[in-house]
């Protein structure tokens, strides 16, 4: 099973023990790394780096240099990079996806940008086709471009007889934005997994608290509600036509925090006021990494499980996360495996207690449970 770490090159600038570059990363314990995310220039649609120490200059050495040379020994693993994220926004990738021959300068920019740079494949995380100001016509484009790429990089890979650059993308898991977003059944031709961004499903009818991403729904939830859990959304992606074994479950690092009406209502499925107060390092309002929620179990928050979903939360006073542990992510791997998945990804590395500093679990607790009940 693929075993995918998400890397983000804007951790570095989070303060003390929240600071997280690629000396952090462990090979062992992911099969592909992907670095998030790359841009596109304005007009011209071709990559450009985002952040001011990701290329080599003449003198210093950058950080996309820094993680491909990670192959040097261990060669098994694959670093990717991903194109786009929620800021990154429609506008760059319709322009591009507009015509063929703005797509092939794209498609061929892309070849050139990996290659020179050792990488190994490319991530498309577009958010989304078809949505947030991207036409409708942008659903049917998004499919012809993952259709160029894959047939690029196997032309590309028969000219120079190296290994095939890898093709992936991730996806939105919001039933409106799968179907306006995703032509399955070609998605699922070109490429090589689905990564399914199964998380910030946290948004529910009736303004209660739901955890973002629970494996499974609750029986007391509303119709509409029961759609926002992993189970949910991996089953409707196979029915609209995905194998099972080119989908990849999206697993955060993170939890989705809630304001409740009352401290003394703090369970799953009660009322909540508006988002949970920002964690100390992260920075964003009904937001925590994984190490805050350590951090605040530390100092006296109240854990609970949700025996229904396999997810934990926590509640302190009138503040009350939804987040996953080693626990959760046991019982994910394990079922991602039964279902005979193609792996999981990890949104993202930073976030987990890749330093110890907080759990009292060693490094990297949330990656190590998950590698622990993986099959190879
Ligand atoms: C728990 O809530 C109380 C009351 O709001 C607050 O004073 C305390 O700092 C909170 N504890 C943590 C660990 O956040």
């Amino acid at each position: 099973m693929k075993r995918i770490c998400y890397f983000v090159n804007w951790a570095q600038y989070r303060k003390g023990n929240g600071k997280h570059t690629y000396t952090e990363i462990d090979p062992e314990l992911c099969s592909h790394v992907i670095i998030a995310f790359v841009a596109m220039t304005e007009d011209s649609h071709q990559l450009k780096a985002t952040e001011w120490n990701d290329e080599d200059t003449e003198t210093t050495v950058g950080v996309y240099s820094h993680v491909t040379d990670l192959k040097i020994k261990h060669p098994a693993l694959k670093v990717m990079l991903a194109i786009g994220g929620w800021n990154f926004g429609t506008e760059k990738m319709s322009a591009m996806l507009a015509t063929k021959s703005t797509r092939t300068v794209f498609v061929n920019d892309v070849v050139r940008f990996l290659r020179t740079r050792n990488f190994d494949g490319f991530d498309l995380d577009f958010e989304y086709p078809a949505r947030r100001g991207s036409p409708p016509e942008d659903k049917g484009r998004f499919a012809l471009l993952c259709k160029e790429l894959r047939e690029k990089f196997e032309e590309e890979a028969e000219q120079t007889s190296k290994p095939r650059l890898l093709l992936s993308a991730a996806v939105g898991c919001g039933k409106s934005t799968m179907d306006a977003a995703y032509d399955v059944p070609e998605l699922a031709k070109y490429l090589d997994w689905i990564g399914l961004m199964s998380y910030d499903m946290e948004y529910s009818s009736k303004g209660v608290t739901k955890h973002h991403s629970a494996l499974f729904p609750r029986e007391d939830e509303p119709a509409g509600d029961k759609k926002l859990c992993i189970e949910w959304v991996v089953n409707y992606w196979m029915t609209k036509g995905a194998p099972a074994e080119k989908l990849v479950v999206g697993m955060a690092f993170y939890g989705k925090s809630f304001t409740l009406r009352s401290a003394a209502k703090h369970s799953v499925g009660d009322p909540k006021s508006g988002p949970g107060l920002q964690g100390p390092i992260t920075i964003t309002a009904g937001f925590m990494a994984y190490f805050e929620v350590c951090a605040g179990l530390k100092d006296g928050w109240t854990r609970s499980w949700i025996d229904t979903q396999k997810v934990p939360y926590a509640y302190n006073n009138t503040q009350w996360i939804g987040y996953d542990d080693a626990e959760s992510m046991k019982e994910k791997a394990i079922w991602a495996a039964s279902k005979g998945l193609g792996g999981w990804m990890v949104w993202d590395l930073a976030m987990d207690d890749f330093g110890a500093h907080y759990c009292g679990l060693g490094k990297y607790p949330l990656l190590h449970a998950l590698n622990d009940n993986t099959p190879r």
